[in-house]
């Protein structure tokens, strides 16, 4: 069983056997469905509560998104998750395994990459992915699968100063490959990358629960595109979870917009607003939000059709992205108290 948390505060007695029994359960007895679990973690920095608190359940097999802005505690989370910090307070199991107890258990089955892969410039990708292998004690084919899997096999013997950014970070991942990990953990593996890098790093990411049986963990600050890759999601801002749970709930919070260009916005408005449909005028643009994803198209060309019916031209119609600070605002407003540090 977990020793109890560290640190000056306790729990009351009751919820303190209730969590014991959980983490009890957890080890050993029954399926293991959860890969990482946090309860309480806290990581303060010379006055900054970096971490504040956070409860994390990843489900075995997720692709699990880390959302947050610049500063929110992901990469902090992500350092505690690796035994790299120490938290001020709280626990961590991987896979049912104490990390405090059993760091060298736990950690076994993680492979991570960070933001900005560090390699050895002056070695060829191979000889860099040689030192991990060694380390890790595997066998020398484990090079050329991984090369393979992240499409490194013909660029293996080039030195890294001549790689691109994309290869770069796909070096990264192929070091977080070897071996065949349980747990990946990617902090923000598409910084810096361009749009064709993000989407080629994104495509790929998705790919690997089913290709390699692991469970990825991946921090971003772009909302959309942890929509587009992740089955789970946990919002962090300033050290706190303010959403966590499958990636459908969360767009259940934001409905679906469609950004409307037109000839007559104020006509369109007055066509388009009636009723409970919210209509507002931005960047000379309607944003007009749909009360449900469910049937957003039909909806987009029905108020093309009526728009056109009055005689307004329809110029541009999209569907209009939710950015994470939209999407916070939503989350702070309805609870007030999270948006305080
Ligand atoms: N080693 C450190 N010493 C002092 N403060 C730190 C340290 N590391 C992080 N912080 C602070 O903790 C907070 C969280 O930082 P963290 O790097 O975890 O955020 P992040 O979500 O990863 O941000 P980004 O998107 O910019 O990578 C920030 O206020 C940061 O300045
Ligand atoms: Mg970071």
């Amino acid at each position: 069983m977990f020793s109890v948390i560290t640190g000056g505060e306790q729990p009351e007695d009751n919820e303190k056997e209730a969590r014991g029994a959980r983490f009890m359960l957890r080890e050993g007895r029954g399926p293991m469905t959860i890969a990482i679990e946090t309860e309480g973690l806290k990581k303060r920095f010379r006055g900054v509560n970096a971490v504040d608190g956070v409860d994390l359940s990843v489900p075995q097999g997720a692709i699990f998104g880390f959302l947050g802005p610049n500063g929110a505690g992901k990469t902090t989370t992500i350092r505690l998750l690796l035994g790299l910090l120490t938290p001020n307070r709280g626990r961590i199991a991987l896979f049912g395994e104490d990390l405090r107890r059993n760091r060298i258990a736990a950690l076994k089955s993680v492979g991570v990459a960070f933001e900005t892969p560090a390699h050895y410039e002056h070695l060829t990708g191979r000889e860099n992915l040689d030192i991990t292998r060694r380390l890790l004690k595997l066998d020398k084919s484990e090079i050329d699968r991984v090369l393979a899997t992240v499409e490194l096999s013909h660029v293996a013997d080039r030195h890294v100063r001549k790689y691109s950014l994309g290869m770069r970070h796909r070096l990264g991942l192929a070091r977080a490959l070897l071996g065949n990990p349980k747990l990946l953990i990617f902090d923000e593996p598409t910084n810096g990358l361009d749009p064709v890098g993000i989407r080629e790093m994104r495509d790929f990411i998705k790919t690997l629960p089913d290709r390699t049986g692991a469970t990825v963990f991946v921090s971003s600050h772009h909302l959309a595109e942890i929509e587009q890759m992740a089955s789970h999601v946990a919002v962090i801002h300033l050290g706190k979870i303010v959403f966590q749970g499958a990636m459908d709930e969360l767009r259940g919070l934001h409905a679906p917009r469609l950004e409307v260009g037109c000839s007559d916005e104020a006509q369109a408005t007055a066509l388009l607003g009636g009723g409970a449909r919210k209509v507002e005028s931005r960047n000379g643009r309607l944003i007009v939000e749909l009360p449900t994803a469910e049937g957003a198209k039909a909806r987009a060309a029905s108020i093309n059709r009526r728009l056109n019916d009055a005689g307004i031209d329809v110029h541009h119609l999209a569907l209009a992205p939710w950015t994470l600070e939209e999407l916070f605002l939503q989350l702070v407003g309805a609870n007030p108290h999270l948006g305080q540090k």
